[in-house]
């Protein structure tokens, strides 16, 4: 029996109550059926938005098709709902959303592992009767209290409670995860899950303290040895950063935090102009984080983390880590209870 089941495992059909969030716009099938495998659950993420977006869709399928193929258990993808300055939602999210739900129809086995579906940052409006009707389990990514009762009324199965302190596309109302995520648990009926600055056992039993019934993280999984996909020497910037490292700029769909280094100070230089040409900005972006990724030039690309690395100071085995820091969580919460008097010895 695993240490931990609550709605949440259940629903999800894993063991652990621990999900690789995604991490777009990075390679990540590999990461994420190394959770998967390990009894969390892994998310493949938006590969960017390259200028040819049925070359991105081909990229996503064949990413979700990779980690399908690693992996027996069930993972997810990560979709988020860019919107235009209208408010419509952009054609990458439509073609990306679309993509998944042809690869899970086009594909029975696919479709068994391919179980949940993570939208964020814009609203997903009509797309949540269409994750619903294809049979997934829809978890909608959110940063206020307001927004996560508007994602439980319009049907989402799990709401993600995303705090500051969290890494790469942070929410712009700026709530501390220890403040929002009572707030959001008293507010929904649904699962919760706390996303921003969790890395081992003691955040998970802290998580479930407030009321959530897992974590959703980011950095602590960057940083281990499963992910051959990120360059070296992004590992050992995340490694070495410490606390007041990070720092937030204009991002992709709002704020974003990565580390304070000569890209990011320049991008924040740059936004304060005003002749800055918007599209163009998001794909120069895009490219300096991939490039961070791929070439681990961490001095002069923008290297996406949350606060949290401050407090990581070595890669983790992820086969061995996820069920460690279930194992941990059990066990505080297990040995903070028999810490307490019993009824008849507090009379
Ligand atoms: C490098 C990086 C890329 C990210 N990309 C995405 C993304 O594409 N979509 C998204 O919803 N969240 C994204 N996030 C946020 C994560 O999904 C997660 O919510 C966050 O990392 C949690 O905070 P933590 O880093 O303290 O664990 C990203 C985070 C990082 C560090």
């Amino acid at each position: 029996m695993p240490p931990i089941v609550n709605r949440y495992t259940q629903l999800a059909g894993i063991e652990h109550p621990i999900v690789q969030e995604g991490l777009g716009p990075f390679r990540t099938p590999k990461l994420a059926a190394a959770v998967s495998n390990a009894g969390g659950l892994g998310t493949v993420s938006m590969p960017g938005m390259p200028e040819d977006i049925a070359a991105g869709a081909r990229t996503f399928r064949e990413h979700i098709e990779e980690c399908a193929g690693m992996t027996e258990r069930p993972f997810a993808v990560n979709i988020p709902v860019g919107l235009d300055s209208n408010g419509d939602v952009l054609p990458f999210t439509d073609i990306y959303i679309r993509t998944a739900l042809e690869a899970r129809a086009a594909d029975p086995e696919l479709a068994r592992r391919l179980r949940v579906l993570t939208t964020s940052a814009g609203f997903p409006g009509d797309y949540i009767a269409r994750i619903k009707d294809a049979g997934m389990v829809h978890q909608h990514k959110v940063g206020s209290t307001r927004q996560a009762v508007k994602a439980a009324e319009a049907g989402v199965d799990v709401v993600i409670a995303a705090g500051f302190e969290m890494g790469g596309h942070a929410p712009s109302k700026a709530v501390h995860s220890f403040v929002l995520v009572p707030s959001v648990t008293e507010a929904v009926d649904v699962p919760v899950l706390l996303t921003g600055g969790a890395r081992d056992g003691r955040g998970l039993a802290a998580a479930l303290s407030l009321g959530a019934e897992g974590v959703a993280m980011g950095t602590r999984f960057i940083t281990s040895t499963a992910n051959s996909d990120w360059h070296p020497a992004y590992l050992q910037a995340l490694l070495d950063a410490e606390e007041g490292d990070d720092v937030a700029f204009d991002g992709v769909y709002g704020p974003c935090r990565g580390l304070r280094n000569a890209a990011s100070r320049r991008l924040i230089e740059e936004t304060r102009q005003d002749d800055v040409d918007p599209v163009e900005m998001t794909r120069r972006k895009i490219e300096s984080m991939q490039r961070a990724q791929t070439e681990g030039d961490t001095e002069n690309s923008l290297v996406m983390t949350g606060q949290v690395a401050s407090a990581i100071k070595e890669l983790v085995d992820v086969a061995e880590f996820v069920p460690r820091m279930a194992a941990e969580a059990a066990g505080i919460l297990r040995s903070l209870a028999a810490s307490l008097p019993s009824a008849v010895g507090a009379l």
